[in-house]
């Protein structure tokens, strides 16, 4: 069975509803546009209220266009985004500012995310005056929001310019900036990618304590696989600009369905030191151009499995088992 890609499919209980999703970044030579670089193709999902769902997949796959988009930071060429039940696709001026503070977005890089020549206060004041809070409300606002991520006492931090803290501290403040207009949705884009490995889960067990606290949505960004299991109820895969598998977390991981996740899965690192290995089975190959996608699935150049339909006709959204949902040609 096909999914349905109509919004008329899009269930009104859940907070983000993305159909049919494109978007294409125009090449420009001089004041042409030579061709586009088809970063995002039809991509659908929805993300209910309260729930973390994870957009893994290789470089350069689409992941932070998704995000950006759903951030409205780039303009979709085609498809529609439902937040709310409010179609925000195309929304400008004071709806964009009433959307974007329904929205929190944590950067990839939080040495780069934050601003050298302001203070941890005045870093988290700017989205309140931005958005009209009273002074007399903010100061109080911002130390409530150092203490939810635990930089205390507030005394020692809130007054420190960001190069004086540690990645995992900077990170948190990254954190505290996203969530202090009290956002439905968080998009995080790599929160953990840069840290050490124990800043990592510490960030990440953090970021979960405040999603239940707030019944927060967040879509979580990441090329690393194995922190999903703790941290992501559904799992998306995107491949060269389209999700190629979506399901819960348990289910992609137990039992992936596309030779592609199949491959990410093997790749991720084993720490019991039996089965270690220096280089675990990755992906053979490299992604494809975006400028020029091949015909057909977009993965079967490097599938082990392609038959000749692959190389001819785009596989369908398929529905194997319940709300497992595959593009692949294996199970057509
Ligand atoms: N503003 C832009 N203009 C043109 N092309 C872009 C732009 N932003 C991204 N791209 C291209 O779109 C494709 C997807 O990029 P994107 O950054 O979304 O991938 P990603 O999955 O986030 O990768 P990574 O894991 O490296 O962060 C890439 O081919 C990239 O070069
Ligand atoms: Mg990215």
């Amino acid at each position: 069975m096909q999914k349905g890609e109509d919004i008329k499919s899009c269930n009104p209980s859940d907070l983000l509803c993305v159909r049919k999703l494109c978007v294409w970044h125009p090449i420009r030579k001089f004041l042409t546009v030579s061709g586009y670089i088809r970063a995002l193709d039809d991509v659908s999902f929805d993300l209910e209220r309260g729930r973390i769902l994870a957009i893994v997949g290789e470089s350069g796959s689409g992941k932070t266009t998704l995000g950006k988009t759903i951030l409205k930071i780039h303009q979709p060429t085609k498809g529609r985004i439902i937040y709310d039940g409010k179609d925000i696709t195309f929304i400008k001026g004071k709806e964009i500012k009433w959307y974007r503070r329904e929205l929190g977005y944590v950067q990839q890089d939080p040495y780069g995310a934050l601003p050298p020549f302001m203070n941890i206060r005045q870093i988290l004041e700017e989205p309140l005056i931005i958005h009209g809070i009273k002074k007399s409300e903010r100061i109080y606002k911002v130390r409530e929001v150092l203490e939810e991520v635990k930089l205390i006492p507030v005394e020692d931090f809130i007054n420190k310019y960001p190069h004086m803290l540690s990645g995992g501290q900077q990170q948190r403040v990254v954190i505290a900036r996203a969530l202090i207009l009290r956002p439905k949705l968080i998009v995080a884009d790599e929160p953990v990618s840069m840290l050490d490995a124990s800043v990592r889960i510490e960030i990440l067990t953090l970021f979960r304590e405040l999603q239940k606290k707030y019944n927060l949505s967040i879509m979580y960004i990441t090329h690393d696989l194995s922190t999903t299991k703790y941290f992501s109820d559904k799992i998306a895969v995107m491949y060269a600009g389209h999700i190629v598998e979506m399901a819960q977390t348990y289910k992609v991981l137990s039992k992936p369905l596309h030779p592609y996740t199949q491959s990410l899965i093997k790749a991720i690192p084993d720490p019991d030191p039996r089965n270690r290995t220096l280089f675990r089975e990755i992906p053979p190959g490299e992604p494809p151009s975006l400028l020029n996608p091949p015909p057909g699935c977009r993965f079967h150049p490097r599938c082990p499995y392609a038959m000749d339909i692959c190389r001819r006709e785009e596989p369908p959204v398929i529905e194997v088992d319940g709300t497992h949902t595959v593009k692949c040609w294996l199970y057509g």
